[in-house]
């Protein structure tokens, strides 16, 4: 007699999965613990790359304060509620989202797997998980187009020096079906990286993470030899392009002119700048701070979240990243008002590992982690959660 399958299995798909799967065998190809693929990544990547992921700026504090203060904000566990069935679906900006989560714009991918932006793209449309697309992205804005499919998608923009070249990006975005602008304010120059700097690692200016512009009309315009014949005059007009002087609050008008989509600014830690920002006609804004990359010393991001959500009071979309790794994490960001969280490092791990698979899983985990998390701590909807979910205890 064979013992039947058990059809009762504790909490949600993904861990029913992996649970079965062990009957013939079979455990996870990765860690379901998110935090352990950064030393996984390090073992396989070269250390250029590695630490272009993985590295901060400075001494690295802002990143260990990102951390320490998703470990002091605590989760406060209600019983016998009613969160058996839960409902992570959430609209953000028009953007239909299966639970309050986003791929982070990260530039560069191929640096640690060839698929980069691709597989990134090919995983997430699966899940119905939108992607941010880095203005750095080792492939083109119409080619990871292609990749997403029918999945939903958003714009990254470095917002280039000259007009043309900023309006062209535009126009390739919104025909490429990109439906939301997101506009990067912090990182106008580059951070301080001694990971970086100490191995003279930048992949810019090895014309990696540049197929953007490369492959932008505007910015082929002006250049006498095409990128693809002079590497080093391409990347000689394209780094320059970002020396912060196009970036002014009476500035903003120009992206409204030519994206007639929702805008977002990455990279607010100020009340004063989200007040300023929705005084500006934006659409949201994301609480950020590039994930320790550009200041070191700074404010937590989570710390500066209660602040500004209480700055914006409903009138702009409030998404935030920076240290988020768990699913407790984004339960965390939620319960502090944020409308939904933009998953980085994490992912980028798991494409370094396994691909397309890496991320899917890594994205199928944290949305579990999230869905059980949720059911624990005795909410039913991610729309229910509020600061009283959650306690400012010891770390
Ligand atoms: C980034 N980030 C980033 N942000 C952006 O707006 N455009 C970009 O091209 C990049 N590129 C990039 C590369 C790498 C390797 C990393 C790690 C990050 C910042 C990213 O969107 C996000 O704000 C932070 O990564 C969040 O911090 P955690 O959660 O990853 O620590």
């Amino acid at each position: 007699m064979t013992s039947p399958t058990p059809q009762v299995v504790p909490t949600t798909a993904y861990q029913s999965e992996i649970y079965l799967a062990g009957l013939s065998g079979t455990t996870p190809a990765l860690p379901t613990d998110l935090t352990r693929l950064e030393a996984l990544a390090e073992q396989k990547l070269d250390s250029g790359p590695f630490w272009y992921v993985a590295g901060g700026a400075g001494t690295g504090a802002t990143m260990r304060a990102n951390r320490a203060a998703m470990d002091t904000w605590r989760i406060v566990p209600r019983m016998l509620r009613e969160a058996t069935q839960r409902r992570l679906a959430t609209t953000v900006l028009g953007t239909e989202l299966p639970a309050p989560v986003l791929l982070a714009p990260v530039g560069v991918q191929s640096i640690v797997h060839p698929d980069g932006e691709l597989a990134v793209a090919r995983a997430a449309a699966e899940l119905g998980v939108p992607i941010v697309l880095s203005t750095a992205s080792s492939y083109t804005i119409e080619e990871v187009a292609e990749a997403s499919g029918a999945g939903p998608r958003w714009y990254q923009l470095y917002w280039p020096t000259e007009d043309e070249v900023t309006i062209s990006l535009l126009g390739r975005a919104r025909a490429a079906g990109y439906t939301t602008l997101v506009v990067t304010l912090d990182t106008w120059t580059l951070g301080y990286r001694p990971h970086d700097l100490d191995q003279s690692y930048l992949p810019f200016i090895r014309g990696v993470g540049t197929a953007i512009p490369f492959s932008d009309p505007a910015f082929r315009a002006k250049l006498a030899a095409a990128p693809e014949d002079d590497l080093m005059a391409a990347v000689g007009r394209w780094l320059p392009m970002f020396t912060g002087t196009a970036l002014r609050w009476d500035r903003l008008p120009l992206l409204r002119e030519h994206w007639d989509g929702p805008i977002v600014l990455k990279g607010v830690q100020h009340p004063e700048d989200a007040r300023r920002a929705i005084e500006a006609g934006m659409d949201g804004i994301v609480v950020s701070n590039h994930g320790g990359r550009q200041v070191d010393g700074a404010v937590a991001a989570l710390d500066t979240l209660p602040g500004i959500v209480a700055a914006v009071d409903g009138r702009a979309a409030v998404l935030f990243d920076s240290g988020v790794r768990t699913g407790a994490d984004v339960f965390k960001a939620l319960a502090l008002g944020a409308d939904a969280v933009l998953l980085a490092r994490p992912y980028v791990y798991g494409l370094a590992l396994a691909g397309q698979d890496g991320v899917r899983h890594v994205l199928r985990s944290l949305l579990t982690e999230l869905d059980v998390t949720l059911g624990l701590a005795g909410y039913a909807d991610v729309a229910e959660l509020t600061p009283d979910a959650l306690v400012y205890g010891r770390p």
